[in-house]
């Protein structure tokens, strides 16, 4: 089998070339390769090396496939060592991403340079990791202790600029990388450029606090997380210990978080997330509508996040609502929301005014004529939103794609109001919808094949995490909301405390319990929807009881300054006694005898009225697949990512 890995002396520099789509992984095969190649040129005539990569994008990481599997030499710390150690001067040429492994392999080379598009960065954190093959140790000598921190315990990368400016890259080449690569390393051994390794490198001067600011920071960030403490470890190491020894310590952290249940969930949300774009029954090869421009109807809160989802990826939106009042409320908000964001540093001032220059406002669906899609989001009432439809009908243009943001209603239905079912999609956001993550795309009985794979390609660059849901009440999220939602009354009446199940469920690592949640949300929300439906649709009183207590005596939750809790001007919540009591009552009625409730039983059972519905609405065909729910609940419902979300969970405590 020929070798990703291809090596050729032009003129008096060795090019190393790999070539491994899609984004060049560090396979055994390209470890091979690459090891091959730097001892090719030992040998030879070269005066020195450059790496390059072919495709998309230089090496993005360690190949995450291979993880878990039986290993093979040679192993990336060594094989960078080797490089390293050449006697030849090596540059590492990047473009697209240098992440992980990929950005390690080019800090073990004696130069760097990158276009200016390129990023580099270590998302090891996200997947349960640390860098496992000198980043901890070669970043810190090049970058300083904080820079690294940062770069390593975020997992986010920084631009070709900003590594620049820290050390992390020697020079931007303009124009044709390949060219500009060679010409700079001819320029290197003309300028008699030492073989200067990282390794080698001095820590710069640090706040010697620094560890101890960082390890409370963290342990707050990341509650929970096994892999950030590693890194710090590992980041101290190289600023007390000989390069070899540091790179022992952080050896020995990696192996430990690579064998870590969370660094497992982790990696299978990785694939999992990759996954969920895949489309069961549509080719892949599926045609793209063109969308070049969005229509949002309702300027509420779902309205406005879309609308700032669509304009952040640089698309024109025209946001149509009931009144002129109600659009300038609604543009308010976003303008608002876009000076908060350049207040916080988020963004630039520059950038949220060119956001905020494509979002206009109309009163008239004529404005919607020309648009290739538009995304209803105005309130959760049927009949309203199938008159909305039918005006759609009447004034978008053929081809158009109907979308509609509705929680809980039937599509097939809203569809049906059209003359082109076809057409029409769910676009299901989650709030606040400018900043979650997860899309869920709701396929109707008649939804066209291109609508579904041009909604999963726009998701994609509105940077959303979109789930195929299949038509039923609440979609994949919503749905097992419910039962979560149920036991967690169950679980008050027969003896916990709603603190007692709010902690526990937030030990296990979601972002907040579930009576937090119902209290952010609003407990007449719920008593609402429960007003409009019989007894029987009801169904068993103890599990709405409470809330219906709580709702009658104006406790509706933050918003009334009590719920579950009582909330201070800062919406801190404190237990009160008068939840106690009236929970105490409630459960009498029923002649509950109020018992001790372990956290392990919130738990379990919680977790377990998740899974039961995720497999039910798996058995149904509701979702694609088993990992498609876990998304869900991670990107959408807090669900800790290192317990890879409720199913990959369960299948693995009973294997
Ligand atoms: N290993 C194996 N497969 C990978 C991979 C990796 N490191 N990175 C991406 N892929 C695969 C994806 O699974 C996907 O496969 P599919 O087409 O079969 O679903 C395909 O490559 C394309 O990936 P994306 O859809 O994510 O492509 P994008 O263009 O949107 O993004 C990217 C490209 C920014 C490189 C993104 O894929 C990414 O962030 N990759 C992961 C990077 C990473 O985490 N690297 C660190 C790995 S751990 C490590 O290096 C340890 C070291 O310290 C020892
Ligand atoms: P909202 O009440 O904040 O906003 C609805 C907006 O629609 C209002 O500004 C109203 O003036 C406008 N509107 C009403 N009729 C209109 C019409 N005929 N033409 C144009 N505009 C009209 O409601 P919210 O919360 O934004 O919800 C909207 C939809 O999104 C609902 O279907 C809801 O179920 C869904 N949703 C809500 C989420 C949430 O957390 N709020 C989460 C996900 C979906």
């Amino acid at each position: 089998m020929s070798s990703p890995v291809s090596y050729e002396l032009q003129g008096n520099i060795g090019v190393i070339t790999l070539d491994n789509p899609p984004v060049n992984a560090l396979s055994h095969a390209v470890r091979q390769g690459l090891l091959d190649a730097i001892n090719a040129a030992q040998s030879d005539t070269s005066s020195a090396v450059v790496i390059l990569c072919e495709g998309r994008t230089f090496i993005a990481g360690a190949d995450i496939s291979e993880f878990g599997k039986p290993f093979k030499e040679p192993g990336l710390p060594e094989l960078l060592n080797i490089i390293e150690a050449s006697s030849k001067l090596v540059v590492a040429a990047i473009h697209g991403t240098a992440l992980g492994g990929g950005f390690e392999t080019a800090l073990a080379a004696h130069y760097r340079c990158a276009v200016p598009s390129a990023k580099v960065g270590f998302p090891e954190i996200k997947l349960g990791l640390l860098p496992g093959a000198g980043g901890t140790q070669r970043s810190p000598r090049l970058a300083g202790v904080k820079s690294s921190l940062d770069l390593i315990t975020s997992g986010a990368p920084i631009s070709a600029g900003q590594a620049a400016e820290i050390g992390l890259v020697d020079e931007i080449i303009d124009g044709d990388l390949s060219a500009g690569a060679i010409a700079w390393a001819e320029k290197l051994v003309a300028d008699g450029a030492p073989i200067r390794k990282s390794s080698e490198q001095s820590v710069p001067e640090f706040d010697s606090s620094i560890f101890d600011q960082y390890r409370a920071t963290l342990a707050n960030r990341a509650r929970g997380q096994v892999a950030p403490e590693h890194v710090l470890t590992a980041v101290e190491a190289a600023t007390t210990m000989s390069f070899e020894d540091g790179l022992a310590v952080e050896r020995e952290s990696f192996v430990e978080c690579m064998n870590s249940s969370q660094s497992v969930g982790m990696r299978h949300i990785f694939f999992a997330e990759r996954q969920a774009a895949k489309l069961d029954g549509v080719s892949k090869d599926t045609p793209n509508r063109p969308v070049e421009n969005v229509g949002i109807i309702g300027g509420g809160t779902m309205g406005g996040g879309i609308a700032m989802s669509f304009a952040n990826a640089g698309i024109p939106v025209t946001m149509i609502e009931i009144s002129d009042d109600a659009l300038a409320r609604g543009l308010g908000i976003i303008e608002r929301n876009y000076a908060g964001s350049v207040k916080r540093g988020k963004l630039s001032e520059e950038k949220a005014a060119a956001c905020r220059a494509l979002i206009s406002g109309s009163t008239d669906y004529a404005a919607l004529a020309g648009v290739d899609l538009v995304i209803e989001a105005v309130f959760e009432d049927p009949d309203l939103k199938k008159k909305i439809f039918k005006k759609l009908d009447a004034v978008c243009k053929p081809g158009a794609i109907l979308a509609t943001n509705t929680s809980y209603q039937d599509v097939d239905a809203i569809a049906a109001a059209t003359g082109r079912p076809e057409d029409v999609v769910g676009m299901h956001f989650f709030s606040p919808a400018h900043i979650m993550k997860l899309l869920e795309v709701v396929r109707g009985e008649r939804t066209a094949d291109d609508v579904l794979a041009t909604v999963m390609t726009l998701a994609k660059k509105i940077r959303k995490v979109a789930v195929v849901s299949g038509v039923c009440y609440g979609f994949i999220g919503n749905r097992m909301l419910q039962p979560y939602g149920q036991t967690a009354q169950l679980l008050l009446l027969e003896g916990a405390s709603p603190q007692q199940i709010d902690t526990a469920m937030e030990s296990f690592g979601m972002a907040m319990g579930p009576l937090r949640v119902f209290d952010l949300a609003g407990l007449d929300v719920g008593y609402k929807a429960r007003e409009a439906l019989s007894d029987d649709d009801k169904g068993d009183p103890k599990t709405f009881r409470v809330p219906d207590l709580l709702v009658e005596a104006g406790r509706l939750g933050q918003k009334s300054g009590c719920g579950f809790y009582s909330y201070d001007d800062n919406r801190k919540p404190t237990p009160d006694p008068l939840v106690d009591e009236l929970i105490n009552s409630a459960a009498a009625d029923f002649g509950i005898v109020r018992r001790d409730i372990t956290d392990e039983e919130i738990v379990d059972r919680l977790v377990s009225a998740l899974v039961d519905e995720g497999r039910k609405i798996l058995d149904e065909g509701i979702a694609q697949r088993s990992s498609d729910i876990d998304v869900v609940y991670i990107y959408g419902y807090g669900f800790p990512a290192a317990r890879g979300g409720p199913m990959f969970y369960a299948d693995n405590r009973r294997a």
